[in-house]
């Protein structure tokens, strides 16, 4: 029987989608809903002296209206430490304000047009403070946060060299304010019947939002269900819980009405996180032959006044090469605004526009190839653990994308290639992403009519989860896909980690697998012992399953036709599958390159990217459709990060004036071009049951430099802060 992992099958939820039959957390049909709006803060700090609702209660439809002064009290909050936000600031537990629109009152009307109106009307007195708004100027105040990802926050490795560096670099890169901006706004829709509370969610996380739920409020976690079949993208921003489901889960319980909660995309821009700025200076000392002797990187980024946040960005430095001595550092600025969060590859794609940019400077310096210099300093074993990797290509990604980018064409001279007047750069650079798993389970059913039935309560976030899921069930119960119905996003299904840090595949994937294989031993261990039945005494080890049908020899008997004799009803297996002894003995990470050719006009300074070519080494490929479109969507972020992403943020008054898609670009079409993805075969046998590393977050690592060190190469200008605008590419200092 042909197996299904790997294929490139079509998404099993597409036809919904594009039919407008998948039901978003909004769109889920309870009778009844009320609306409720979220009244923002126009002030960053100080506090709130007095909130007038007269008017707003006057309204006609509008049932509640919530104030720091009379919402319901929240329960201390024991997971507050795990999470970027202190509930207590975000959901009007406190006069206090912290940041920009925060939310200070809640409107609940029968209409969203009369809670929107309402909403206007509250009149809000503070006694506002002097807002800290620049990174720069807060630096001498920085301090030293207690870790980064569970890892100390700064790290020595190796001993200093005594060779003589004959190219060095120091340079300061800084990455921008950036916004997440999914196209589906975060919503909530809360519900209470009697002591037992469901919210529709779009999360990146069912789990984890039950867990603060049931903690804010005082319940047994098995008292809050959350719900979430689709996620119009997530990326990081909604990896954790904001404030709305909170205020919308109080709303709920104050005009015991089931309460939607939608942000408006403004709100977006202020109350559910984003990439702070860096500041990372980057020191590289190397020989004459390209040997690294040093390199050292100092990153400095915001949190807000309140919780703690770090943006790891000397994470991948640790990793990716070799180095007589690493050394890297991060330091924390409090600032008066909402507290950052995880967004696309947090660390790893802001760190490494700073260390791939500053390669490339030193591979100029030394006139050595920006990929032989990478070459030279491969790292053959883990430079932060001293262990051996699972898998790495990554010298076979150089040189396959090389080879199909025709780079060994490419006159290293700046501004030497042209295409008429147009500037042609070509660049490259490397990509890397940790490859992560948590502890999650799933669970088989085999039903009357020989099809399956597996769930597992985790997330499609648009990566693909449903089909992946569905192939890698098919394949481990020997049936065709489309006799296998697989379904998420409920917490009354078996327990599974946040769908972040691209652990998703990885993690349910294996206990899908677990749970399936050992529903096919069920089934197995059935059809072979009874006196009569067509495979009676038959070895369960010489049993196969091809297309729903236990086979021995000439012998058959199918599920259906099992279950049926059995009498039973259906037929079932659970499954946990958690990382084993591997993770202390191998360092596991994805690797890949960019490279990227751009256009670039001498006179107006406007770039285009023109070609991509980008290889990966990502263990086994479990749909070969969905992770091209997972690794073309992380690339695309990569240009707009590098050319376009920025959220400008008032230095009188703290506010981000960035507030919609007008102003915050995001490449559309036109700025794509064709891009080419290769996959490096990979077979690694000690990541997980599926071979498969993490593709969600690795396709943005590097794009922004490899675009920065190809606008390097049309131009000779080297620009060290992004977003790569043409102002920066026409500046004269
Ligand atoms: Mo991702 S930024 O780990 O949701």
């Amino acid at each position: 029987m042909d197996t299904s992992v790997g294929k490139p099958l079509g998404r099993v939820d597409g036809r919904l989608k594009v039919t407008g039959g998948a039901k978003y957390s909004a769109e889920m049909p309870e009778e009844g809903v009320v609306h409720a709006v979220i009244v923002g803060s126009t002030i960053a700090t100080g506090s709130i002296v007095s909130v007038d609702v007269k008017a707003a209660k006057a309204q006609p439809g509008v049932l509640a209206v919530l104030t720091p002064d009379d919402a319901p009290k929240l329960a201390a909050d024991p997971v507050k430490k795990q999470s970027p936000t202190d509930m207590v600031v975000h959901a009007l537990q406190s006069r206090k304000v912290q940041y920009q629109n925060q939310p200070v009152a809640l409107v609940v009307a029968d209409t969203l047009e009369r809670a929107t109106y309402a909403a206007a009307l509250v009149k809000v007195k503070y006694r506002a403070g002097k807002p800290k708004v620049d990174v720069k100027a807060e630096q001498p105040r920085a301090y030293k946060p207690k870790q980064i990802n569970g890892k100390p926050a700064d790290m020595d490795q190796g001993k200093a060299s005594t060779d003589k560096a004959a190219a060095t670099v120091d340079a300061t890169y800084v990455t921008p304010y950036e916004h997440h901006n999914p196209m589906e706004p975060h919503a909530t829709l809360a519900l209470w019947e009697g002591e037992t509370l469901t919210v529709y969610d779009t999360t990146q996380g069912v789990f984890g939002t039950r867990a603060r739920l049931a903690a804010l409020f005082g319940i047994p976690p098995e008292s809050v269900r959350v719900v979430c079949k689709f996620v119009g993208g997530g990326f990081g921003s909604k990896g954790s819980p904001w404030s709305h489901v909170v205020l919308a889960a109080l709303a709920a319980k104050a005009v015991k009405k089931p309460v939607k909660l939608v942000l408006r995309r403004e709100q977006m821009f202020s109350q559910v996180g984003f990439r702070p700025e860096t500041q990372q200076r980057l020191q590289l000392q190397a020989r004459e032959d390209g040997k690294l002797l040093l390199v050292k990187h100092d990153t400095v980024s915001c949190t807000s006044e309140f919780d703690e946040f770090v943006e790891p960005s000397g994470k991948s430095t640790r990793m990716l090469y070799a180095s007589d001595r690493i050394t890297t550092s991060h330091r924390l600025v409090r600032l008066s605004v909402g507290t950052p969060t995880f967004m696309r590859a947090p660390g790893e794609a802001s760190g490494t526009f700073a260390l791939e940019s500053a390669l490339d400077e030193l591979a100029v310096k030394l006139k050595m190839d920006p990929v032989a210099l990478r070459l030279k300093n491969h790292a053959d074993k883990d430079p932060e653990t001293g262990h051996p990797w699972s898998s790495k290509s990554l010298k076979e990604c150089y040189r396959v994308a090389g080879d199909r980018f025709g780079w060994a064409k490419r006159d290293p001279t700046p501004g030497s290639m042209k295409d008429g007047r147009t500037l042609l750069g070509w660049g490259m650079a490397t990509a890397t992403y940790p490859t992560l798993r948590s502890k999650a389970s799933a669970k088989a059913t085999l039903l009357p009519d020989g099809t399956a039935r597996v769930l597992a309560g985790s997330h499609d976030l648009g990566t693909g989860t449903y089909t992946v899921m569905t192939q890698v069930a098919a394949d481990a119960l020997g049936l065709v896909p489309a006799k296998v119905k697989f379904d998420l996003g409920d917490t009354r299904m078996p327990e599974t980690p946040v769908s972040g840090g691209s652990q998703t595949a990885a993690s349910v994937g294996s206990a899908v697998k677990k749970a399936s294989l050992a529903l096919r031993d069920k089934a197995i261990a059935l059809a072979v012992a009874d006196p009569g039945a067509p495979l009676h005494g038959v070895p369960a080890a010489q049993v196969t399953v091809e297309n729903g049908v236990l086979v021995s020899g000439g012998k058959r008997e199918d599920f259906a036709a099992l279950l049926k004799r059995k009498g039973l009803a259906s037929l079932d297996a659970e499954a946990s599958a958690e990382a084993g002894p591997e993770k202390d003995q191998y360092a596991m990470h994805a690797f890949g390159t960019h490279f990227v050719e751009v256009r670039v006009d001498p006179d107006l300074g406007e770039v285009r990217v023109s070609r991509c070519v980008g290889a990966f080494g990502v263990g086994t490929v479990l749909n070969a459709k969905t992770a091209r479109s997972q690794l073309l969507g992380g690339i695309v972020m990569g240009i707009g990060m590098a050319l376009m992403e920025e959220t400008y943020l008032d230095p009188r008054s703290a506010r981000f004036m960035t507030q919609d898609l007008a102003d915050y670009h995001v490449p559309v079409n036109p700025d794509v071009p064709d891009i080419d993805i290769i996959f490096v075969p990979e077979s690694d046998p000690h990541v997980n049951e599926l071979g498969a590393k993490g593709i969600g977050e690795i396709g943005i690592t590097g794009v922004t430099a490899a675009i920065a060190n190809a606008i390097h190469h049309a131009t000779g200008r080297r620009i060290r802060s992004l977003p790569l605008t043409l102002d920066k590419v026409l500046a004269t200092s």
